[in-house]
């Protein structure tokens, strides 16, 4: 809408009285801090800003480790990766992946996994986890790190991301949402330029990190891409601009490793607080330290700029209470505790049934079951054998890089289906590599013939069979087009298990009519085979939804990492994943958000409760952006009725249209989901709470989010494509 038509609109419209309460938590912890500041001496300050090297003696055992000051009692802090547990130690839980708790969207174990995250964290000493990853959003379908985060649909994304910094902070451990901004492929990462459009980074990128901040993270971590231009961590737009002045960001922004930052004097400038690690690969070349000092004292950088810093580090130590009682750094201790009961459930409960004719699933008593596939076994050399998980070799639990963890142990399939087998009383026959013919002959005379299939990607900084940590493709990895086709030409009953970072082109494994079933495992951590018997086996109605699109060719993505070239112009701008694919009517194979069960749900009674006005956000600046962005406005529901046999547990998504007087937007977008449980004949009710921002566009003429004039439509169905309810609500004056 113009700028004039909206003012016009806005005088006829009763103003909002918004609270204004600001976050009495931070005004707290930023009291403590001033106090703090008034008695640090300039070197400790600067010994508080600066990491002092990682993961090396005698500078500290973390990934990064910054002076203590003593006159404040103030810790060397502590901080280490990452997102999925407590990456280089014994004794610790690999937790499953985030996109595999996106898949389960169950906020709960979302929130669970979090905490225990935090728990395990504090246990060992750690002030700051080097996550959640809600950037990489996952524009790309084959972006290396996309399984750190959530969902390519930032709804998702950030909604998982403030369950997990609400878990994770809830223990008493900061956490650091990274990576900022549009940090979107691994290729060339350090040098890429993402240029991004202002209406797309609100609305995609920054959308997610809104959520997070607004649950009071202590810290972000700027990436090492440019954005339009010039690097994160040098950018004085993305930082001092659309991090701290337009949403409000009251903690501290971390370098992320090594060359993030790239100079003294224009990362502190341009909103950088802490250097980390501080130094380069060798211990040297510190670029703030001494010569943060150098220009402090010859001008380039203001004081004030350096107290800010501080400031803004001591206020999230306090904020989180870390001044009293925090354990000492001890990365011995076992901090397991039952958390593994968390992986089991998001493994189970994050895995997608595909397909299933005939109801071949739950398997009926077989006699003879094959399991076939090199990733049906864990890794021969041994589970943590590689690098950071840097190889495909057995089961995938999970991606590779700084965001792996080492397993505790490993319940690999054929492990889990011989405890089954021993149980009920059937035979299990084998072929433990990707070979087709000794595949095919295992699985000749057998009932049912089970095979697992991989595809896996990581971090810039190892390659796997020729992938830079992008996906060179979306095909499954080791020929398992290959494997299942030599299968399903020798046995009518086959399912196949996927394990996968990301999306996989399925369509060579759909043109065989012999294969009856896909699971989609996703990345199920340590709980590997148990959750592929879970579902097999029936113990669980599977209830997981895909969080991202599976697509009939790479192609139709719209969007990928760019291998050739240092400029990503974001050409696919709101138009990701199944917006895209909405967009260009293009069919998906399996959508965004679809998953089976063995029951169905009928979807009834659409209710929809609107305080929503149009018009700009008009709240002061709180954690996450201007206040009233925050309200829920919109209540809608639906009744959900189990109509099948069995239990089961329906995600219920709400998806929104935007009116006509919007600028051109996706003609859908998630903004809400829920995910009930019920007994066969049983009815329940699915609510959505919907904010303000829910209901916004960004207005890039304004600078601000507002709520279009008009008529929204409200869609409530069991995925992106399966819409069961509709009805239209207008919201005027
Ligand atoms: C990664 C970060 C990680 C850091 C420390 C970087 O290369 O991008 O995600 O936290 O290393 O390992």
């Amino acid at each position: 809408m113009h700028t004039l038509k909206l003012i016009a609109t806005l005088a006829a419209c009763t103003l909002q009285v918004l609270a204004q309460n600001g976050n009495q938590d931070w005004d707290l912890a930023y009291a403590k801090a001033e106090q703090a500041l008034a008695q640090l001496s300039q070197s400790e300050k600067i010994g508080i800003v600066t990491g002092v090297g990682w993961n090396q003696q005698p500078n500290g055992p973390c990934i990064s480790n910054t002076s203590p000051a003593s006159s404040i009692n103030y810790p060397a802090l502590c901080l280490h990766d990452g997102p999925q547990g407590v990456r280089w130690a014994e004794d610790v839980t690999a937790f499953t992946p985030a996109v595999q708790a996106a898949s389960t969207w169950d906020r709960h174990l979302m929130w669970e996994r979090g905490l225990f995250l935090g728990e395990e964290f504090r246990g060992k000493g750690i002030h700051v986890i080097l996550g959640p990853a809600p950037g990489a959003l996952g524009k790309n379908p084959n972006g290396g790190r996309n399984w750190e985060g959530f969902s390519p649909d930032p709804y998702l994304q950030g909604i998982g991301t403030k369950l997990t910094v609400e878990g994770i902070q809830g223990a008493g451990v900061q956490a650091a949402a990274k990576h900022f901004i549009a940090n979107e492929q691994e290729v060339n990462r350090e040098e890429i330029s993402s240029n991004v459009d202002d209406r797309t980074m609100h609305e995609l990128y920054l959308w997610p990190f809104a959520d997070a901040i607004h649950a009071n993270v202590a810290s972000v971590m700027c990436s090492y891409n440019r954005v339009n231009g010039t690097h994160a961590c040098e950018n004085s737009e993305v930082l001092n601009h659309l991090l701290k002045d337009e949403m409000g960001f009251p903690g501290y922004v971390m370098s992320d490793w090594f060359v993030a930052q790239q100079t003294t004097s224009g990362s502190a400038n341009a909103g950088m607080d802490m250097a980390t690690p501080g130094s380069d690969w060798g211990g040297g070349n510190q670029l703030w330290g001494p010569r943060l000092q150098q220009a402090i004292d010859q001008g380039q950088v203001p004081q004030s700029r350096l107290e800010d810093m501080v400031r803004r580090i001591l206020a999230a130590w306090y904020l989180l209470g870390q001044d009293q009682g925090f354990p000492s750094i001890n990365f011995g201790r076992d901090v397991q505790a039952d958390h593994a009961a968390n992986v089991r459930a998001i493994a189970r409960d994050g895995t997608v049934l595909l397909k299933n004719d005939d109801n071949i699933l739950p398997l009926q008593s077989p006699r003879r079951v094959a399991v076939i596939g090199s990733s049906s076994v864990p890794n021969p050399n041994g589970v943590n054998s590689c690098t950071d998980h840097g190889c495909d070799r057995g089961a995938l639990g999970m991606g590779w890089g700084s965001g792996s963890v080492t397993y505790p142990y490993f319940v690999a399939p054929f492990e889990a289906i011989t405890t089954q087998a021993q149980a009920d009383g059937f035979q299990v026959v084998s072929s433990t590599t990707d070979n087709l013919n000794a595949g095919a002959t295992a699985a000749r005379d057998a009932d049912v013939a089970i095979v697992f299939i991989t595809a896996n990607s990581g971090e810039a900084y190892i390659t796997v069979e020729g992938n830079p940590g992008d996906r060179i493709n979306l095909d499954p990895w080791h020929n398992g087009n290959g494997l299942v086709e030599a299968v399903a030409a020798v046995n009518r009953n086959v399912i196949v298990v996927v394990h996968s970072t990301g999306p996989v082109v399925l369509e060579r494994i759909l043109a065989q009519p012999n294969v009856k079933a896909i699971v989609w495992g996703g990345l199920p951590s340590q709980e590997n085979g148990n959750a592929v018997v879970d579902v097999i086996w029936g113990k669980v109605n599977p209830n997981g939804k895909l969080p991202y699109t599976i697509a009939r060719s790479m192609n139709d993505y719209g969007s990928t990492s760019i291998f050739q070239g240092l400029q990503d112009n974001f050409d696919e701008g709101l138009y990701v994943d199944y917006r895209h694919f909405d967009a260009q009517g293009i069919s998906p194979r399996y959508e965004f958000g679809y998953g089976l069960s063995f029951t169905t749900f009928e979807y009834s009674d659409l209710h929809i409760d609107s305080d929503a006005f149009p018009g700009p956000a008009m709240g002061d600046t709180v954690p996450g952006g201007r206040e009233d962005l925050f309200f829920d406005v919109m209540t809608v529901s639906a009744t959900v009725k189990n109509t099948g046999n069995v239990e089961g547990a329906e995600v219920a998504q709400l998806y929104i249209s935007l009116p006509d007087s919007a600028p051109e937007t996706p003609p859908k977008q998630l903004r809400g989901f829920d995910k009930l449980r019920l007994a066969p004949g049983e009815s329940g009710v699915v609510t959505f709470e919907v904010r303000q921002k829910d209901l916004s566009y960004w207005d890039v003429e304004l600078q601000n989010w507002v709520v279009p004039m008009g008529t929204f439509r409200i869609h409530v169905g069991a995925s992106s494509r399966d819409i069961r309810l509709q009805e239209d609500v207008d919201i005027k004056c």
